[in-house]
């Protein structure tokens, strides 16, 4: 929603002077004082912007600030110049209304700093593109270039527009700026030759020399030292603020931008060079024969540099500061200058020049930014003009300046009461005269052609004969003593006559803004603005095409004998076109006023202002603006504003906003005659009356704050109640949830316990009547069972009674049978029937035995001892047998089970059995081991890689044996290999073979009875390996080992079986001696170890330990 915002919001003292009550001119003052204080530099009167210059920066004009007052009613924000550059611009783009700003106040008040406002507001605003923007950027850059040439400091400000300046923008019907048109009034041209004191001359002097390069100024013929112009005043060359240079560079870009070209800046810097070289030039008298004073240029430098820059002829310059010719009907007439006229002249010559030169940059400007097009363009015209001057010393200048200010005024007072009266008749209010003050009369005084003071000052200009300021004025004290605002001391009026602050060379003029005092000295030459012929015609005939185009009534060829209009006269025309232009455009005012003299921010000096009040006619602007309705307001915005004051109306009206308005009023009983009703606008005669609208809307906000905050408070309590109520309805359905469902789980699980326990119930029950049934069942079949049983036995011990009977009828029947046959075969019985029995009864006998044999068979293990006792002493021979027969069977069994290794392995310790058993008793220890063969396991040794190579055969047995040493009987440990050919003898540690003996030579082994480990080989007589003889040695596993080299020598069919000796006294074969080896039972002295030991050389004695 948009805000609806008013002027009236937060105001700090009124914020429209037409508000101001009681309404004086200290009020009005003070009003300004207080906002000014507050920074507020603006306020209206009605339409109209009043300006406070704050000579200090504000942050009230940025983009931010733009976009805040755009497309907004003039009212509704505070008073800002932006509010109506805003209100300018949519009148003319939306109401196709030509604008004019008019904005006023006297010099450092802030004009052309709020024409660059306007225009940079105008220029944000409007609308955008390439195009445009170039538009834009040339119309705002045409600001510095003609700052630069018009613009100079003064005491009043440091950079003071010394020329007048209207401009028009023109904009296409959509509101795009297409170009524009400037106009100047009135340069202020004698600040060129002269400046008063503390002020400079124009800018670009001190631009120039200070931002030129050193080759620019060579070019120029300049030197950077201000101090060698005499036109440049020394006082205050350099400003405090302005970067002279920075600024030329500036001011160059501009002009590139305007669209100057490279040759024009250069012509443009060249006049500007010639004006400095200008004032350079001096005088000398040089007396002639006739008595007169002829002057002569005294040094000739300058006037040389300043022909060369602009191409002119030295000598005719030189002439023309000479001589003055008088052309008079065909007639040419030469007269000598005297110094003061050439210097006279000079001055001329450089005012004339600037004073074109600022001209045709304003034209040239123009041609830059002139629209392109002939279509209908709506334009927007700014008027940046000096305010009422009112001097000590007031001359022509200030004469001219205030009647433009009288004219402005003039319009003013027309465009604001038309405009009054207009919308009076617009809103059907009846008129009520207003009364003002009329200044036409004073215009009158000044621009009427009979009797108009200008008037008279031409005429005397034209006058033959002599000619000076004092004749004029007594023109002036005839002709207008009789008007009311002319005064003069010497003026037929006699009221004057006594009038002390009269001075007799002045006249007085009471303009609306506060009377003025002029002296007419110089009134006559200024207006005359002469500059002699010779002098225009020296600067034709320049070789510069700049020059030539500023002086073309110099041009031989169309001399004009008329005079020059006047000063006067021209200035009076160009106001003339200027008020027509104004009166076509709807005005908007901006009257700019400065709080001080000191340029300074934050101090306001009342009477200093006050003046400015006075001679701007703004008590004036108040009244006129009052003189009806103080304050009007269309319709929707009043009843907006004060709807809150008047129940029908609060909070909304249904009806048109005028019966609500109507209705608002007269429930406030607001005195009829205050106010008036408009078509769109109600009109308040008094500000009395609006305050005390605004006064009751106050209060009546502050209690509309209470009741919002009320209805506010309640509502969030409400709220926040019903959130409350919400959630605890949320929570109790939550908890009831949670407790309906604790309960239905506690029902569903007594539930099922219930049903468990039934089911449980059931299920017993169910069980017991299967279980019921079962047994019945079970019962039934036991029964029948047990019937059948008893019905079988019965039947079986009726059969077996029937078998006993028989077997009795056959028994008695036998015995009877017997005893028949026995009656009968009695005789017979004796001879056979004994032996008959006795084999029958043997027969019986062995019947049984084998039967009970067979139950009691001892296991099929061969290692089973057990045998059944025999049950009959003469079955002993066989029981014996038997158990004999069994254990061979049952060997054979176990035999037949074994695989070929495992029967091989038998086979040696059966061979071992066969060799040992009973004859050694080292033998049974030897049983319980099982013969392994390798326990060197030499292939997997890489020590004996060597020994294994030279191996063929596959090792058969493989094991450290310990070797007796012949001489001691000390054993040294040795590999013992046995292959199937051979056996080898290796040292231990490194593998070496030491002996090797094939099978075939070994004779025979000797072992002992005893439990040693000795053996001894015997190797045939005569074979290689006996060389050494035989060998004796010790082995733990001498069982093993024999029965190995027993059965691999019977292995094979080409060799016996090699003899195995057990006795406990052999003989072997050392080298040639024979040993014997003699077995001693006896403990020897080292523990229970073997020990052996040579006795003699024929003996060698083991010590076995006793067993
Ligand atoms: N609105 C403003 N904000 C800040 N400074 C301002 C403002 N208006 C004027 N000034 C200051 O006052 C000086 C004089 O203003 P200027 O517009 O040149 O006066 P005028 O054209 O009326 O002679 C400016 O150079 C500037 O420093
Ligand atoms: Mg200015």
């Amino acid at each position: 929603m948009e805000v609806k915002t008013s002027l009236l919001d937060n105001m700090i003292g009124v914020g429209d002077m037409v508000l101001l009550e009681p309404l004086s001119e200290e009020s009005f003052i003070e009003n300004l004082n207080k906002r000014f204080d507050h920074n507020e530099i603006y306020t209206y009167i009605g339409s109209v912007v009043i300006s406070m210059n704050p000579y200090k920066s504000l942050p009230i004009y940025t983009a931010e600030k733009v976009e805040e007052y755009r497309n907004r009613n003039f009212y509704e924000l505070s008073p800002h110049i932006f509010a109506l550059a805003d209100e300018a611009y949519r009148s003319l783009r939306d109401q196709d209304k030509d604008q004019c700003i008019l904005i006023t106040g006297e010099s450092g008040a802030g004009k052309t700093e709020a024409s660059k406002f306007v225009m940079s507001y105008v220029a944000a605003v409007c609308g955008k593109g390439q195009e445009v923007n170039k538009v834009k950027e040339q119309l705002l850059q045409s600001n510095p270039v003609l700052e630069a040439f018009g613009n100079a400091k003064t005491m009043r400000n440091d950079n003071s527009s010394r020329f007048g300046k209207y401009m028009d923008i023109e904009f296409d019907f959509k509101g795009d700026p297409l170009g524009g048109v400037i106009s100047n009034y009135l340069l202020e041209k004698s600040r060129v030759v002269k400046q008063p004191r503390g002020e400079r001359n124009f800018h670009v002097f001190y631009q120039l020399l200070s931002g030129a390069s050193d080759d620019m100024l060579k070019k120029l013929k300049l030197d950077r030292d201000f101090s060698k112009y005499n036109y440049l005043s020394l006082d205050s060359a350099t400003v405090n603020g302005l970067d002279d240079a920075a600024s030329f560079r500036t001011v160059r870009n501009a002009m590139q931008i305007v669209g100057f070209m490279e040759d024009e800046v250069q012509s443009v810097l060249e006049l500007v060079a010639a004006v400095l070289k200008l004032g350079n030039i001096e005088f000398k008298p040089e007396s002639r024969v006739n008595g007169f004073d002829e002057s002569r240029v005294k040094d000739k430098n300058d006037l040389k540099e300043m022909c060369e820059l602009l191409g002119i002829e030295q000598s005719v310059l030189e002439r023309a500061f000479s001589f003055r010719t008088v052309e008079a009907k065909m007639e040419k007439v030469s007269t000598t200058l005297n110094v003061a006229q050439a210097y006279y002249a000079r001055d001329a010559l450089a005012k004339n020049l600037y004073s074109r030169l600022f001209s045709w940059l304003v034209n040239r400007i123009n041609e830059s930014i002139k629209a392109q097009t002939k279509k209908r363009k709506k334009v927007m015209g700014v008027l940046d003009i000096y305010g009422f001057e009112i001097f000590e010393d007031n001359s022509f200048e200030q004469f001219i300046i205030n009647y433009c200010n009288e004219k402005l005024q003039q319009i003013f007072i027309e465009l604001t009461l038309r405009e009054e009266q207009e919308e009076y008749i617009r809103e059907g209010i009846e008129w009520t005269n207003i009364e003002y003050f009329n200044n036409a009369i004073i215009c009158d005084l000044i621009e009427n052609n009979k009797n108009g003071i200008l008037a008279m000052l031409d005429e005397e200009c034209l006058r033959p004969g002599t000619v000076t300021d004092e004749t004029f004025l007594d023109k002036l004290n005839t002709v207008c003593a009789e008007h009311q605002h002319f005064e003069s001391r010497l003026s037929k009026n006699s009221k004057f006559l006594t009038d002390h602050s009269l001075p007799h060379n002045c006249f007085r003029i009471q303009h609306y803004a506060g009377k003025v005092l002029y002296r007419v000295e110089g009134f006559v030459d200024k207006n005359n603005d002469l500059l002699y012929r010779d002098l225009s015609q020296a600067m034709y005939k320049a070789n510069h095409s700049l020059i030539k185009l500023l002086f073309p009534e110099g041009n031989p060829a169309k001399v004009n004998l008329k005079r020059p209009p006047t000063a006067g006269f021209q200035f009076r025309a160009s106001v003339g076109t200027l008020m027509k232009n104004l009166l076509t455009k709807n005005p908007n005012y901006i009257r700019c006023i400065k709080p001080n003299d000191k340029k300074a921010a934050h101090i306001f000096t009342d009477s200093l202002v006050c003046h400015q009040v006075r001679y701007l006619g703004l008590m004036e602007n108040v009244r006129v603006r009052r003189a009806g309705y103080a304050f009007r307001q269309v319709y929707e915005s009043c009843l907006e504003r004060y709807k809150m004051l008047c129940k029908q109306t609060w909070p909304h009206w249904r009806g048109p906003a005028r019966e609500g308005v109507e209705v608002l009023l007269t429930d406030l009983q607001v005195p009829a005659e205050e106010f008036a009703y408009g078509r769109s606008k109600i009109f308040i005669r008094n500000p009395r009356t609006l305050f005390f609208l605004e006064e009751k809307r106050r209060q009546c906000l502050e209690d509309l704050a209470a009741l919002i905050q009320k209805i506010y408070r309640g509502w969030k309590c409400r709220t926040h109640f019903l959130l409350l109520k919400k959630s605890q309805v949320v929570v109790s359905a939550w908890y009831r949830r949670f407790a309906q469902q604790k309960k239905y789980q506690k029902i569903r699980c007594s539930a099922l316990v219930v049903q468990s326990f039934i089911r449980g119930w059931k299920a017993r029950k169910l069980l017991r009547e299967l279980k019921h049934k079962k047994r019945c069942e079970e019962a039934v079949t036991t029964i029948s069972a047990y019937w059948h049983g008893t019905q079988a036995r019965r039947e079986l011990k009726r059969l077996k009674e029937e078998a006993r009977r028989k077997h009795a009828i056959a028994v008695i029947w036998a015995y009877w049978l017997g005893l028949k046959v026995r009656r009968e075969y009695r005789k017979f019985f004796r001879a056979n029937a004994g032996k008959k029995i006795y084999d029958f009864t043997i027969q019986r006998i062995m019947q049984k035995y084998f039967l009970g044999l067979k139950k009691t068979m001892p296991s099929m293990s061969p290692v089973d001892k057990s045998w059944p006792a025999r049950p009959y002493g003469f079955l002993d021979g066989t029981h014996q047998e038997l158990r004999r027969v069994f254990h061979l069977w049952r060997c054979k069994k176990y035999r037949s089970q074994f695989t070929e290794e495992k029967k091989a392995t038998y086979e040696e310790k059966l061979a071992a059995s066969e060799l040992f058993k009973d004859k050694k008793a080292l033998y049974p220890s030897s049983v319980g081991q099982p013969f392994k063969g390798d326990y060197v396991e030499i292939t997997k040794n890489p020590k004996y890689q060597k020994l294994n190579s030279l191996v063929e055969d596959k090792v058969l047995l493989a094991d450290v044996v310990s070797k007796i040493n012949r001489a001691n009987g000390k054993g040294a440990p040795r590999i013992f290999l046995l292959t199937k050919k051979s056996l080898v003898l290796a040292d231990q540690k490194t593998g070496q073979v030491k002996a090797s003996v094939p099978l075939l030579d070994l004779s025979s082994v000797s072992v002992s009875t005893q439990s040693d480990g000795f053996f001894a080989l015997k190797l045939k007589e005569g074979a290689m390996s006996a060389a050494k003889g035989d060998f004796l040695l010790s082995s733990d596993r001498l069982i093993e080992i024999i029965t190995k080299l027993h059965c691999t020598g019977a292995a094979s069919a080409d060799r016996n079986h090699i003899n195995i000796d057990i006795s406990d006294e052999f003989l072997v074969q050392f080298k040639q001696d024979k040993v014997c080896v003699k077995f001693i039972q006896g403990t020897p002295k080292n523990g229970n170890g073997v020990a052996c030991k040579r006795k003699n050389n024929r003996l060698l004695e083991v010590s076995v330990p006793s067993p």
